[in-house]
Parts: C-alpha cells; structure tokens; sequence
C-alpha cells in the first residue's frame, strides 16, 4: 500500500501519476526539521539490506555508502563519487521490517545508509518542502511493484529499440556512417540504428545539419533505412545563441529560455558555445521543444538521445569562461584536467543563478534541479507523440522518478574496465526498481580503449540488456564489433541477442504494461541468494551469470533451484542442472545462462537485424509447459495485454 506525507508546499514532479491516500506522518522514520531541510531517520537492523537509488555507484545493497541526489554530468564513476546523471530518491528497507520509501524532491538529497557503520538511515533532504511516500508490502519486489505501478505505465520503445546499436562520438560524415553500416553487413554481424553524436549539427546547433557533410539528410536516412539501419541523432539541452537562426529567434520571442537574475536569458557555455536552456519546467517551453523535433520527423527519423542535460555546463557568463578556446576547456573537463570541487562550487553558483517560470512565479533553478532532465525527456517525448503515429526511440542522460513514462536511460560517460561491465550489471536491478526499464549503459565503455575479450564480455552481458548499443568517446580507438580482429565470436554473441528479441520484446512488453521490473535481483525471487550481485534474472523465465573478470574461462554460478542449463556458442544446448553451486566454463565466444524449472525460452532463428523478426518459427526451450508470448507489429500504439497468446510445448 502507498501512503504519502506532505511536507510544506512541494514542487509538482508529476512523479507519481495514481491517486494515493494522505498520511499524517512518516510512520517509519524518526523525522527532525531545521531552518532549511528535513531529515529522516531509521535505525536499521543487522541482517537488513537496503536497495533503491537506481543510478548510484556503490552496490545493489546501498548499505555502508553516501550517496547525493545532484544530477552531475560526470565521468568519474567511482565509488568516491556520490553524484551521476540522475536522481532516484527511492529506497527499500527489507529485513527486520520491508517497506519503501521515496523522497520526492527535485532539490538535493544526501542519503547516509549506515555510512561508517552508523546502523541507520539519514536522508538529508535540503528543502522543507517534499512528498514522503511510504510503500507497505511483504516483500522488496512487491515494494517496488507499487511503485512502478504509482507513477505509470512505462514507455514503450518500438520493436527495433531493441536491437543493437552502433554510436561513437567521432562519426562526422555520411560515410562514416556507410563504413560502418558496411562494416557490420560485410561480417555479417546483425546491426539496427546507428547513433549520430554533435558532429553530424553544424557547429554543435541542436535542429541543425551540418550541410556540407549531409547534402541531403533526408534521402541519407532514407538509403540507411533501405540497409535496415537506422539513424539516431544526439539532441542536447542547450539551444546555442545564434541569432538569425530560427529555432533561437523563436525561442527568445516566446520566452521559453531560462532567465537570468537580471531577467535575461541565462548563457551557459556548452558544446555549440553559449547556450540558452530551454525552460522544462515550463508547459508552453515544453511544448515549443517538442515541436522542434518535426525538423528530424520530417527528414524521416524515428528515434533520439537527449544529453547534456543535468544540464551540463562548462562555464557560464557568471564563471569565468574561455576567451576563444572552449574546446580546449571542453577537452580538459573531458580529460579530468580542472579540479573537481573548483568546478563543483562553479556549477553551484550557476545552478544558484537561473530561473524557471512556473506557474507564473520564478523559482530558482537549484531548487528543481534534478528534475530538469526528465521534463527535457517529458518534452520530447510528448512533442514525438503528436508528430508520430507510432512508436519511437528515446533515451536520456539524466532523469528522475516518472521520467521512466516518456523515455529510457543510459548511464553516460563510463570507462572501458571491468568495474564498469560490473557497474552496468548493478545498474540495472536498480533502475528497475525505479521503473527503468528501458535502460543499459555504453557497452564496451565509452572513455578509455577496450579490449576484445571486454568487449565481448560486455556484449554477452548487453545482450540481455533493453538498451543494447556500443558507445565510445571522442579519442578512444574503434570499439565497432568487427574491428576486432575474427568477428566470429561477435557474429554469435550479438546474434543471440537477435535470436532472443522474441522473448526480450516480449518480457519488456509485459513488465512494462503490468507495471512489473523486467531485470532484477536474484534474491527477489530466490531469497537463498542473497547478496549474489552477479546474478541477474532477467524476464520471467532467464537467470544470467555474466563473465565479469578479466582472463577468466569460468565462473562460480549459484543455481537456486534445479534449472536447465542452456550454453550458446552458434547453437543452443541444454542440460538439466541441479540446485547448488557451480564452477561454470565459459569460454569467450560464449554466453551461458539459466531457463528456470517450469519455464519456457521461445528463441527464434538467426537474423541480420528487426525487419526479418518473425514469430512464426520459434522453438522452446526449457522443462517448462507453456509461455506467455507478448506480440505485436513492433511498432504501432496498440500494446496492450490482448497481445499476449500462450504458446506450448
Ligand atoms: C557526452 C555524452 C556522450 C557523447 C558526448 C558528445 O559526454 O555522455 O555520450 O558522446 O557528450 O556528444
């Protein structure tokens, strides 16, 4: 059951969409006030674990860390670092007592869970004003299913969102594209879109192609189309100050720009230079937005990352900013170059010195800040369902509780290393929870060079994952899957995610429809596993064990109940494998993982990309009876539940 406290006069999130009955007080927390902000206490017993945060460093259990919700564009992806993109102030206490907790609050939150050993929960919360909503339910996956269902009905991304994807931030011309499209077909490695980063604008101008690389973008995305690839351009947050070009013109006559103390338009330096932002918060600058994206409709596209927009700033007219390089202070942002906490208080200072208009009242920036990135997806989203008859890609950078109803997530700018393939398999339980569900992080890392053997382990854990594209930055060596010497093992790993989508599409289209996660812990249906966080079920019916460690041939597996044992290399092949602990080969061209006792695996047969899905020819695998098999035409809006027909075996 979901109750909610109402502190002060909270800002409106539009976090949580169902009706939910009004508590006088925070029942489990010992809540103390002072002239700026709340905060809540809860003791914690021994055994308790603590999940939530969605995106966070630290583990799937939270305990022992400090965590801030201040969305940062950062690529420190360290345990010493209490702030990432996004902002998911929900947690899950399950232990001695199982409930959930989710401070809605777009200010900044500071969550101690027992840090240094303190045995409790603090949550700092710096404002007076916020939501409490308490969740009562016997279980932490019945917790997290009521949040899911409180704030919506997930966004639902068409068929070929699900394939995998090629992105580098470094892809300048149409042939850079062809040369990848190329690349894929000539070693026969399946490929759905390919992303477009800043270098396909005209000087990093959002609503802009660069004319001289892109004579014709229209009939560019339709030759792409004709390869079954498709085209995903970036769309930052911040409009460049340009004046004479129409989207800043029409932007500045409608005041949808954030403004300034003195009530101008606040300039931000980002990418393209100085920037306006547009005004989220805002429906009428919401709307605007929206509306830009008939500038890419128009020209035949179908699917979209937003970034930047926590927002990002690299300096400002109030900070001290590049007289002509920016690109070089860019670079050293990028290169870690510029102390941190400098550029911490900077970033303060600036978020301290812009304003929304909501309402008519002018509300400081710093206030809302971490809903900013999820009402850009908001825009978006609602601008693509007026100029679309169908269904879309859309993911972003940064994001807050309800954002999860317009769009997906990825986890910005992480490295190629080991940590971050674990912090990727951490991240998604956790944003689950967080109803997430179309979400994964740049597979193969985006800064620093990535070996094969981590790209290849990292593709095998993507597989499973909605969100399935290689990203990488801007002076990294290539990280496309066929530059990696014999693309055989690439052909077979990325193909099993091909020769899984009727089941992957299915289970993301059920999660999403019953409000259900569609990635989570073991422990949420295997109590015995508890504290396994390299173990993932994913759907229904799967349970992974992905190869995270370097030069290893094989893992230890805990199998939770007797399984069948199913190792893809080409081929399926299955075994029956009993309860208990194993030491699992897995050789690097190799993806082995769990069908559960009395389920069923529909898997079908070998494609090179979503426009030869085909339904009509899956096998079963697995000791189960029967499946639930959610299908459709991958792309129109008519998802609902009638499309699920039951399969036997
Ligand atoms: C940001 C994004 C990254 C992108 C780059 C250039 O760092 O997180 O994915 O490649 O900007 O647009």
């Amino acid at each position: 059951m979901v109750s909610k406290v109402v502190y002060g006069k909270p800002v409106k999130t539009d976090a949580i969409t169902a009706e939910v009955r009004e508590a006088k007080k925070a029942g489990k927390f010992v809540v103390s006030e002072d002239e700026k902000s709340i905060s809540f206490r809860y003791t914690l017993g021994a055994g308790d674990v603590v999940y939530g945060l969605g995106e966070t460093m630290g583990k799937v259990n939270k305990r022992g860390g400090r965590y801030i919700s201040f969305n940062t564009d950062t690529a420190d992806h360290t345990d010493s670092n209490p702030s990432l993109y996004a902002s998911h102030n929900f947690l899950v206490v399950d232990g001695a007592e199982t409930f959930g907790a989710f401070f809605d609050t777009p200010a900044r939150v500071i969550f101690e869970i027992d840090f240094h050993g303190s045995g409790e929960i603090r949550v700092v919360c710096e404002t007076k004003h916020l939501n409490l909503y308490q969740i009562e339910n016997e279980s932490a996956y019945g917790v997290c299913r009521e949040l899911i269902s409180a704030i919506g009905r997930c966004y639902l991304p068409p068929l070929w969102a699900f394939g995998y994807g090629q992105s580098r931030f470094g892809y300048v011309t149409e042939r850079d594209f062809r040369d990848v499209a190329d690349g894929y077909a000539r070693n026969g490695i399946p490929l759905d879109y390919i992303c477009m980063d800043i270098d396909y604008m005209d000087r990093y101008r959002d609503f802009s192609f660069n004319g001289k690389n892109f004579p014709s973008i229209g009939d560019f995305v339709a030759e792409m189309r004709g390869r079954g690839v498709r085209l995903v351009p970036i769309v930052d947050a911040g409009i460049k100050v340009e004046p004479g070009d129409p989207v800043y013109e029409e932007g500045v006559k409608g005041g949808f720009f954030c403004r300034n103390k003195e009530g101008g338009f606040f300039k931000a330096g980002v990418w393209p230079g100085l920037t306006h932002f547009p005004d989220f918060m805002d429906p009428g600058a919401r709307e605007w937005f929206g509306r830009q994206y008939k500038f890419y409709t128009d020209a035949g596209f179908e699917g979209f990352w937003n970034d930047m927009n926590e927002p990002a700033i690299f300096y400002s007219e109030y900070t001290k900013g590049p007289k002509n390089s920016f690109y070089q202070l860019a670079l050293d942002i990028f290169l870690g170059k510029r102390r941190r906490n400098k550029k911490e208080r900077e970033l303060i200072r600036d978020y301290k010195s812009f304003f929304h208009n909501m309402d008519g009242k002018m509300v400081r920036h710093y206030d809302v800040h971490n809903l900013f990135g999820g009402m850009m997806t908001r825009a978006t989203s609602e601008g693509l369902e007026r100029l679309l008859d169908h269904r879309f890609m859309l993911f972003s950078r940064s994001s807050y509780i309800g954002a999860s109803r317009y769009g997906g997530v990825w986890t910005g700018d992480n490295s190629s290393c080991w940590e971050h393939l674990m912090l990727n398999v951490r991240h998604m339980p956790s944003l689950n929870m967080c109803g997430f569900l179309y979400s994964g992080a740049d597979t193969g890392g985006f800064g620093g060079n990535c070996s094969r053997e981590l790209l290849l382990r990292w593709l095998a854990f993507s597989a499973f994952t909605p969100l399935m594209r290689n990203h990488t930055g801007k002076f990294t060596q290539n990280q496309e899957a066929y530059r990696f010497g014999d693309p055989d093992a690439f052909r077979k790993i990325i193909g099993l995610r091909y020769r899984l989508l009727p089941y992957i599409y299915s289970e993301y289209m059920k999660a999403a429809l019953r409000s259900d996660m569609y990635i989570k812990p073991v422990e949420f249906v295997y109590p015995e596993a508890k504290g396994i966080e390299d173990q993932l079920l994913v759907g229904e019916s799967l349970m992974i064990a992905p190869v995270v460690t370097e030069g290893a041939t094989r893992r230890r597996v805990f199998v939770p109940e007797d399984m069948t044992r199913v190792r893809y290399n080409g081929e399926f092949r299955c075994e029956p494998v009993l309860k208990g602990a194993y030491d699992v080969d897995v050789a690097l061209d190799e993806v082995v993982f769990f069908i559960r006792h009395g389920k069923l695996l529909p898997v079908g047969r070998a494609i090179m990309n979503t426009s030869e899905y085909d339904v009509s020819d899956l096998t079963l695998l697995g000791d189960g009876e029967s499946y639930e098999l959610y299908t459709d035409d991958g792309l129109t809006r008519d998802c609902t539940l009638e499309n699920i027909r039951t399969l036997r075996k």
